[in-house]
């Protein structure tokens, strides 16, 4: 299993190309199942995920290319040749349950193995299958599987989730969009991602109104054809990477990416010290003079401050000066950085939901071990910040997310590189 290896003290200066949205690909890919037409997705980034997902999508019958000329992927699902999602691939990418609204759509039934829970917690699909049994749909849990089924096909109706779950809105707007007659989706996510999949979905032929809000209304189609859409910038790499060059000192311009996507993520670092300004190119982030300071986070549904940017603000914040309180109120076991970033000598802690971190002068290097992608990816910021020599383990988890991530960090400034183990 591959490590890398930082050396940290050195400020980050420089630009960072920004990659298309992890988060907003992988629905966007399974849309491809809901027509028989060629969806091009522009700007996909290249990750493990990805790939893992092009293989699922693969069995069940899509035919996923890349266009040489323009390099966007293309994927035709002329026929679906089967409508099983097996444990061996779900196991490793829980996203893969994102094919269950659009088989079911597309084919009036699937199978689909149950994702199963993960590092930061048990993850259940319950409100998945609430919403798609409000279409209609016949849902059983056997055998570890979701055996959905629609003879008849899906039918529009009112969908309200208790939580606004993302993956459920995902799933539910792609099964509605190919059901009879009108769906209306209440207490939906808001996420741009969301947004993302709406536009992708309305350029198939579908009709949706208020995406992005809380109540989401969809005009089931026959059939959807093939579109072409690009892919909107990953906004947790936007906001990863504005807090590793805040931790450092330097100054960084993102490209290809936008500061209204990380507007709840931006206040809480200007309120730590931290000046950031949108360009035409992107984002401009630098630390004002002396350290950071210390602040309060709690974790949100969009557009509050995001969770998955959660363990990267932890990190910038382990050497502010003064103490912060972080709440974690999406995800039940989402602190596991904690005790790694303590190794590097963080004084971080854990009251439940909560931790305090107090501020250090200076963090020292050592070895620790990436538990899951967002945690992996605090342990670099820490890294980059902490004197000597770090060494993360399992880097696996950071490949799942972040494209070129040593190659971005170097062309800063930093000493970083990967070592195969
Ligand atoms: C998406 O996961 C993202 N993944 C996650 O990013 C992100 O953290 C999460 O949304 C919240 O923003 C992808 O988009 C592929 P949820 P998802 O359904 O859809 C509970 C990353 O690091 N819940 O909004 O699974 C659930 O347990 C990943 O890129 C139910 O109880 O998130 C959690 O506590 C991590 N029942 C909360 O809701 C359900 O049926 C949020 O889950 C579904 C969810």
């Amino acid at each position: 299993m591959d490590k890398i290896r930082i050396r940290g003290g050195r400020a980050l200066n420089g630009t960072i190309p920004i990659a298309g949205a992890k988060n907003a690909a992988l629905p966007l890919m399974c849309a491809s199942l809901l027509t028989d037409g060629a969806l091009r997705l522009a700007n996909v980034p290249d990750l493990a995920d990805i790939r893992m997902l092009t293989q699922l999508l693969a069995q069940h019958g899509v035919l996923v290319g890349r266009d040489g000329g323009t390099g966007e992927m293309v994927m035709t699902a002329a026929r679906i040749a089967s409508t099983e999602a097996p444990y061996d691939i779900v196991r490793k990418m829980r996203a893969s349950v994102l094919v269950l609204g659009p088989l079911l759509a597309r084919c009036g039934r699937a199978r689909v193995s149950q994702p199963g829970g993960c590092a930061i917690g048990s993850r259940p699909v319950d409100i998945h299958l609430t919403g798609l049994r409000a279409l209609g749909a016949d849902v059983d849990l056997i055998d570890g599987y979701i055996e959905a089924s629609a003879p008849r096909g899906l039918t529009g109706g009112l969908v309200t989730f208790p939580f606004p779950s993302v993956g459920a809105t995902e799933n539910v707007m792609m099964a509605a969009a190919l059901a009879r007659g009108e769906t209306v989706i209440e207490n939906a996510a808001k996420e741009p991602e969301i947004v993302d999949l709406a536009a992708c979905l309305v350029a198939m032929g579908s009709t949706i109104e208020g995406a992005g809000t809380s109540r989401m209304v969809i005009q089931g189609r026959d059939r959807l054809h093939g579109a072409s859409h690009r892919v909107l910038a990953d906004r947790i790499e936007t906001g990863t990477y504005l807090m590793a060059a805040a931790v450092t000192g330097g100054e960084v311009e993102l490209t290809g990416t936008s500061i209204a996507l990380v507007s709840a993520a931006v206040e809480k670092m200007r309120e730590a010290g931290v000046t950031v300004t949108g360009t035409d190119q992107g984002i401009r982030v630098h630390r004002r003079n002396g350290p950071l300071t210390g602040i309060d986070v709690v974790t949100e549904p969009h557009p509050g401050f995001p969770t998955d940017l959660q363990a990267q603000m932890m990190a910038m914040l382990t050497v502010a000066d003064g103490a912060s309180l972080i709440t974690e109120n999406i995800f039940e076991n989402r602190f596991m950085h904690v005790p790694e970033l303590c190794r590097l000598g963080a004084d971080i802690n854990v009251h439940g939901a909560s931790a305090v971190v107090r501020g250090v002068k200076r963090l020292s290097g050592a070895p620790v071990m990436a538990t899951d992608l967002r945690a992996s990816v605090s342990l670099v910021i820490a890294a980059l910040a902490a004197d000597g020599e770090t060494e993360i383990n399992r880097v696996y988890h950071l490949d799942r997310g972040y494209e070129r991530l040593e190659q971005k960090l170097a062309a800063c400034g930093a000493d970083v590189e990967r070592v195969a183990a």
